[in-house]
């Protein structure tokens, strides 16, 4: 698995609202307070520009996770252990966690959303599904290290976050990444669009960039090489770029 790692393609162009209890009766952190009234929509929800439709059960639905979740998979079965735990960060809807735990099933899937709508979709989802791979979701914000889960896993996955958030988010998902990836080969897999040094930002995410700053000025497209940092730092070394449709990345670092 480590060793099939590797860096490819590297210069070519390529792409809360609460509810549920959140830890012991806190309130969310400031950055995922609702704007309330009657301007609020389900997007906001879940902190994504993405268009979504809501069952009755409160379960989410995107086409841009139909249209993305089978090339995620594909990189998924390749590098992820056949057994073991694995970590969502940031799944929103949880339709991810559901065809990932589906696929998967030597691995048991803990998904994760600091929204508690995001979580009621979640478990509507996995409800729906009946995995027993498949765990309820935690209320996981990776701003708030207090919260965070203690075990060992052998895999971090985290899907379309880093644009979409303060990069203290990012520098918290790689300190959480390096607590829980505890074993040599531990694997932080990382999914959306960057910025790379050298690489002409693709219209489509330079556009993508201006409607996440217009949305929130601390959000927008983070430099590939700026987040390999943030991994190293502690102690999670990047070695494999995958190119994805739509001009998005997969980037894979292991724990040393
Ligand atoms: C664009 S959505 C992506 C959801 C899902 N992974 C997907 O690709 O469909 C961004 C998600 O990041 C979550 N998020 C934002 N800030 C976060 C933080 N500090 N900690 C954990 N998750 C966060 C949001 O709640 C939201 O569900």
């Amino acid at each position: 698995m480590f060793q099939g790692d590797g860096i490819q393609g590297a210069a070519r162009s390529t792409a809360a609202r609460f509810n549920l209890p959140r830890g012991r009766g806190r309130r969310p952190p400031a950055h995922f307070q609702s704007r309330s009234g009657p301007g609020r929509d389900i997007e906001a929800a879940v902190q994504t520009l993405d268009p979504q439709t809501r069952r009755p059960d409160g379960a989410l639905a995107s086409p841009a996770t139909a249209r993305n979740a089978g090339p995620i998979l594909e990189v998924l079965k390749a590098h992820l252990p056949a057994r073991g735990r694995v970590l969502e960060v940031a799944s929103g809807a949880g339709e991810h966690a559901v065809a990932f735990a589906r696929a998967l099933p030597g691995l048991e899937w803990t998904p994760s959303d600091p929204s508690p709508e995001a979580r009621t979709s979640i478990a509507a989802w996995a409800g729906a599904a009946g995995l027993p791979n498949l765990r309820p979701p935690l209320a996981l914000d990776v701003l708030d290290e207090a919260g965070w889960p203690r075990e060992t896993v052998e895999a971090v996955v985290c899907i379309n976050m880093i644009h979409i958030s303060p990069w203290a988010a990012t520098e918290g998902l790689m300190r959480l990444a390096g607590r829980v990836l505890r074993r040599p080969g531990g694997l932080l897999v990382l999914y959306g669009p960057y910025r790379e040094a050298g690489v002409e930002l693709a219209p489509s995410n330079a556009a993508f960039d201006e409607s996440l700053k217009a949305r929130d000025p601390a959000w927008g497209l983070r430099e590939r090489e700026a987040v390999a940092a943030a991994a190293k730092a502690e102690g999670l070394v990047f070695t494999l770029r995958v190119e994805m449709p739509a001009n998005n990345l997969m980037l894979l670092f292991r724990a040393v």
